[in-house]
């Protein structure tokens, strides 16, 4: 007699946030989507998501914000894993999300988990996908899902989810001012729409200075070529965002903006040291309830645990 097969223990993958250093944003198109020119940056804010084998799918959620996560099938991560099911031979999971990533905060939370999710298939079920075939099923899922299997610092085009390398050196300093409610992606680029009316939007072009600014990796030319297409619509749905974003440059940033679609917002500083003066100042100040420090760019969904019963 044989004994059943073990089924494979726990994978758990570790996953950061983004932020656009460069979001210029082009016409709509005729899917609705707006063509993009982007430049990612994959920065040190964790969710950590864990795929069980389990009697039937399943999602739960722990963590920064977690109570604003939907745990049904509409959460990208559930869709990531019935995704692979449709495509693959595998049998139900049990997803577990201990959040670090603010939710609805223009960090591409949802993109991440669901990135982390494939990466954690794949290896749980010995899929033996490559990285290219996982960006790919991510891509279907959500613009940002591939940069958030790559990670590090990537040109996007298309609707953000062509991938392209950039040549980045150095290591860049950042602390974010976190909101309490989020923003919708979709309500902010219907914002964008309506700021523009009816002018034609010329076809987004990336910008050179900031390419040298990234080849050198000092955050002094980096500060000023930090730009998104979207914080003009981010700032007048959030109008009380411009406070922070003035507050923080006056505590020291070198440059500031939106990060995505918003709340959040991204301040680039010189160091580590400059990184706590302004953390520190911030929530002192009152302006703001939670700040982050993070560095960037960091690896993409990568695995750090799998238990083998
Ligand atoms: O691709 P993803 O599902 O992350 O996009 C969320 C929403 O953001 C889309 O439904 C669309 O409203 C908006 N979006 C857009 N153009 C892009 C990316 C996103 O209009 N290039």
């Amino acid at each position: 007699m044989t004994a059943a097969p073990l089924a494979p223990g726990p994978v758990t993958v570790r996953v950061p946030a983004k932020v656009n250093l460069e979001l210029l944003v082009g016409p709509r198109r005729e899917d609705g989507y707006h063509a993009l020119s982007t430049v990612f940056h994959a920065v040190g804010l964790y969710d950590d998501v864990t795929v069980s084998v389990a009697d039937g799918w399943g999602i739960s959620v722990s963590g920064l914000l977690a109570d604003a996560v939907p745990t049904d099938g509409n959460n990208l991560a559930m869709r990531a894993a019935r995704l692979v099911e449709s495509r693959f031979d595998v049998e139900p999971v049990h997803i577990s999300i201990r959040k670090g990533i603010p939710v609805s905060g223009g960090m591409a939370g949802g993109s991440a988990d669901a990135a982390a999710t494939l990466v954690g298939l794949d290896h749980l079920w010995d899929l033996d996908l490559d990285r290219e075939a996982i960006e790919e099923l991510g891509a279907e899922l959500g613009s940002d899902v591939p940069f958030l299997v790559a990670g590090g610092t990537a040109m996007g085009s298309g609707r953000g989810e062509l991938l392209a390398p950039v040549l980045a050196r150095g290591t860049y300093h950042w602390v974010f001012a976190l909101s309490d409610d989020g923003l919708s992606t979709p309500a902010v680029y219907a914002e964008c729409d309506r700021l523009r009316g009816s002018a034609p939007v010329p076809e987004p072009v990336p910008n050179p200075a900031l390419m040298s600014a990234l080849r050198s990796g000092d955050p002094h030319e980096l500060a000023p070529q930090l730009a998104n297409d979207l914080q003009e619509a981010a700032l007048s749905l959030r109008p009380d965002l411009g406070e922070v974003l003035s507050a923080g440059m006056e505590y020291g940033a070198l440059g500031g903006m939106v990060s995505g679609s918003g709340p959040t917002l991204a301040f680039l500083v010189e160091d580590n040291e400059a990184g706590i003066d302004l953390a520190v100042a911030l929530t002192a100040s009152g302006v703001v309830r939670d700040v982050r420090r993070a560095n960037g760019p960091v690896h993409g969904a990568h695995v750090i645990h799998h238990r083998v019963d």
